[in-house]
């Protein structure tokens, strides 16, 4: 089985809140190194991992591309309005051959070349269906805020996704290509799956130490918890 990573890196980092014009967040640094930076030397150090396609924010590619130019790289792809574009589009830039691919976010600098490994090996295993999910459960209380409504939802069954997020490759480019023509919005490719009618991807054991750097907080915490991360 052959495997190839797709780094989603396009996103604007809107909710990280600081002061336009800024840099996308892909390039800001965590402990000295850039969001984008760390990505690829994961994807470098894990062998399960054949090659990458980075989703460059539009106008980013040149120091995208200076950034990730490693043995790993076979193409820079601009990124889309929305990630699921991002993602069509890295899809449409890697090269034929390979069996599965990983979408994931560089918003999460704490995922190790392990969690990649272990995403990928239900589908090497021929078990795992059409794509496998890493998910954490839900530790607080859940409440739904509507308007000055706020109602208590149970927890029971309730997961958070993170990435990498593995899939036969064949399905997600059908599934993105029909997302694509019905104009179906998906908040990430395990849910674009299930609303184009695909088989449903599998759940894994995620990692609660796999933060996603949204607000600008989560770049400290982050950084307390490169300490834990052991790769
Ligand atoms: N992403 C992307 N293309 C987009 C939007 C997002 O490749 N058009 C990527 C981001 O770079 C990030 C991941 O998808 O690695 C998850 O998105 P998110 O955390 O929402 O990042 P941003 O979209 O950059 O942040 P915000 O929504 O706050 O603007
Ligand atoms: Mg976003």
């Amino acid at each position: 089985m052959r495997a190839a990573a797709l780094l989603l890196a396009a996103g604007r980092g809107e909710r990280m809140g600081s002061e336009e014009p800024k840099e996308p967040k892909a390039f800001l640094r965590l402990a000295g190194k850039t969001l984008l930076e760390r990505a690829v030397e994961t994807i470098e150090a894990c062998p399960d991992v054949e090659c990458f396609v980075v989703a460059a924010p539009p106008g980013h590619e040149t120091a995208v591309g200076a950034v990730a130019r490693t043995p790993k790289l076979v193409a820079v792809a601009t990124g889309g309005e929305t990630r699921q574009a991002s993602v069509r589009l890295a899809l449409a830039a890697l090269p034929p051959g390979y069996d599965v691919v990983v979408c994931h976010d560089v918003a999460r600098p704490l995922a190790g070349p392990k969690l990649f490994s272990e995403v990928l090996a239900p589908l090497r295993d021929g078990k795992g269906g059409e794509g496998v999910v890493p998910v954490v459960s839900v530790v607080d209380s859940v409440k739904r805020i509507r308007g000055d409504l706020m109602e208590s939802v149970s927890r029971d069954g309730l997961y958070l996704a993170q990435t990498p997020q593995a899939f036969r490759t064949v399905t997600l480019t059908a599934a993105h290509a029909r997302a694509e023509a019905e104009g179906t919005i998906a908040s990430d490719d395990a849910d674009l799956l299930e609303k184009t009618g695909y088989r449903p991807a599998e759940p894994v054991r995620g990692d609660p130490l796999n933060i996603k750097i949204t607000r600008s907080e989560d770049l400290r915490l982050a950084e307390a918890l490169l300490g834990l991360v052991d790769g």
